[in-house]
């Protein structure tokens, strides 16, 4: 699916003119490589990520998308290059990046309500009834409002998924970058998830940088792909041109 996408011109790619954004860069990578001993994960990275992206990092397994998540979430410093990441940008406030990582990091003694409730925040809700309505909405849109009583260690992959995404989603945060959050889910499932991405993108300008495998996703995807293979970038730009 991704073998001729090695001849595209990555730096100057036309391809990815005309994709919805709007509020300037928040990512800025220039020649990074990010080194592990004897690994070169990313090789001279070249990439810029504008507010208000939905941005799938596709690539097979040890491509790189985890080194390249960390990279931009600040979790990673390159071993060369320069990467310059949102608050550099913005003067005015500061922009707010939540992560979603493989080891979803939720409570396993609390139940999946119990586990959203962590994300309330006096200073960002008006009320708790506020954050309860937004909690319903995402809950119902993912089809998980009934399971919210179980614990977390009694749901199942898929569920937990879909708590840690909406937790994420419940700090209202500018940039969501997350890590294969749909693993556990199936193509319809996914889905789902993609349509709370995409409200929260045209309700609050959300930016979402997400790897994944999942295939029939990405055909169906009308935003941007990067796709690494190897460490490198070797394609930037719509799905229908992979
Ligand atoms: N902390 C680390 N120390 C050493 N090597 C690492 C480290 N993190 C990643 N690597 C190596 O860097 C390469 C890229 O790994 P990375 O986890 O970014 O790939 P990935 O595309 O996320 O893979 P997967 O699809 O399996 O999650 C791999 O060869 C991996 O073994
Ligand atoms: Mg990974």
């Amino acid at each position: 699916m991704f073998q001729q996408s090695t001849s595209v011109n990555v730096k100057n790619n036309k391809s990815t003119q005309g994709i919805k954004n709007s509020g300037g860069p928040v990512f800025y990578c220039e020649d990074v490589s990010v080194q592990f001993g004897e690994i070169r994960a990313l090789k001279n990275i070249q990439l810029t990520v504008e507010r208000g992206e939905i941005i799938f990092v596709t690539g097979a397994s040890g491509a790189g998308k985890t080194t390249m998540l960390k990279l931009l979430s600040g979790h990673q410093e390159p071993t060369s290059g320069k990467i310059i990441r949102p608050n550099f940008f913005s003067n005015k406030k500061n922009l707010f990046v939540s992560n979603v990582f493989q080891d979803l990091r939720l409570m396993g003694k609390y139940t999946c309500e119990e586990n959203l409730m962590f994300a309330y925040d006096s200073n960002i809700y008006k009320d708790k009834a506020e954050f309860t309505s937004d909690m319903h909405e995402l809950t119902r849109i993912l089809g998980i409002k009934d399971r919210l009583n179980l614990k977390i260690n009694n749901a199942n992959g898929g569920l937990q998924q879909k708590v840690a995404i909406v937790r994420s989603l419940l700090t209202r945060p500018d940039i969501l970058i997350a890590d294969e959050p749909t693993s556990s889910l199936d193509t319809d499932n996914a889905k789902r998830l993609f349509d709370v991405f995409n409200l929260y993108n045209a309700k609050r300008g959300l930016t979402v940088v997400w790897a994944t495998h999942n295939k029939e996703l990405i055909k169906s995807f009308t935003g941007r792909i990067i796709h690494l293979d190897n460490g490198r970038l070797v394609y930037s730009g719509h799905a229908c041109f992979i």
